[in-house]
């Protein structure tokens, strides 16, 4: 269940090149941070980003940021090396890589085993490492649930609108926003719907990508309060400006978080004091069952990891 696992109500990208943007992202109230290997760093500054992770992982710092870092996909020369040189050089202090553009489940289950070797030629814990698989093309949608299935190592399920849209050939240029011409509803609908009932087959967390026009914190709590609604666990933060929003979007409103307690506490104290023989409680004029306790944990259970 997603109430086990950390918050990652904010994920902050974070260019795997950029000393300053590491150092000042240790400072924010991020959930996560990943820092990139992959679209945020050009091709020739790859092999100096490598190190840069692997020393700025190992120096710390990071509080109880979950650190991941994002790697080249699989169609590339750079894969192999940036998942060897970053684990090797600091998996003690890494917590998941995140795979981009993952296409089929074989993907997923490569780097699994690439992890295994790494953790035991290193003397890690097997299985420590997890992986966050970005869904940004067609193919990846298709083959959603099998991903979510491939590894117990999958943590999260990404949405990449970005690349999404191009590779659908969606006719729109602003990320995250509906393509002009299509006002039959919210054309993201299907595919937010697909990665979050993957995520939520295999209890994994269900994450929304990034909102590029970054001074725009209205429009990021508008389309990050869609994703919200419907139950997903977190969004990317491109910018500082970002975070808050986040972490206040993805976590539930005070007064729902406390009708869930209440919620809870009615259930338990009406269902005992039955012996065990009532499956239905009242809270004033609300009547509350099982189904009614099942939302009210979850609503409780990320408000609690939220620190509520
Ligand atoms: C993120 O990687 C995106 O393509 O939106
Ligand atoms: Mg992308």
């Amino acid at each position: 269940m997603t109430d086990k696992i950390r918050p990652r109500r904010s994920c902050l990208a974070v260019p795997g090149s950029s000393q300053k943007f590491i150092d000042k992202a240790r400072t924010l109230p991020a959930d996560q941070v990943f820092l990139d290997l992959e679209d945020a760093c050009a091709p020739l500054a790859k092999p100096g980003a490598r190190k840069t992770i692997v020393s700025a992982l190992n120096e710390g710092g990071w509080g109880e940021k979950i650190r991941v870092v994002r790697v080249n996909d699989w169609t590339t020369e750079w894969t192999y090396r940036d998942v060897t040189e970053v684990v090797e050089g600091a998996g003690a202090n890494l917590d998941a890589i995140m795979l981009p553009k993952v296409q089929t489940a074989e993907q997923v289950v490569a780097l699994d085993l690439l992890l295994t070797q790494i953790e035991k030629s290193m003397g890690y814990e097997i299985g420590k490492i997890g992986i966050e698989a970005q869904i940004e093309n067609a193919l990846g949608l298709t083959n959603v649930n099998a991903i979510a299935a491939a590894s117990p190592r999958v943590e999260t399920i990404i949405f990449g609108p970005a690349d999404f849209m191009a590779s659908i050939n969606m006719k729109s240029l602003v990320v995250g926003e509906q393509p002009p011409g299509y006002d039959v509803g919210d054309a993201y609908h299907h595919i937010l719907m697909s990665i979050l009932m993957a995520a939520r087959a295999y209890d994994k967390q269900a994450i929304d990508g990034p909102y590029l026009q970054i001074k725009d914190v209205d429009g990021y709590r508008r389309v990050a309060g869609r994703s919200a609604a419907l139950g997903f666990d977190g969004k990317w933060v491109l910018h500082p400006g970002q975070i808050d929003a986040a972490n206040e979007t993805y976590s539930p409103l005070q007064s729902d978080y406390d009708h869930a307690e209440n919620i809870l506490d009615a259930y338990e104290y009406f269902t005992s004091e039955a012996g065990g023989k009532r499956g239905a409680a009242m809270i004033g004029d609300e009547m509350i069952d099982e189904a009614s306790r099942k939302m009210a944990l979850v609503i409780s259970g990320k408000g609690r990891a939220a620190g509520m």
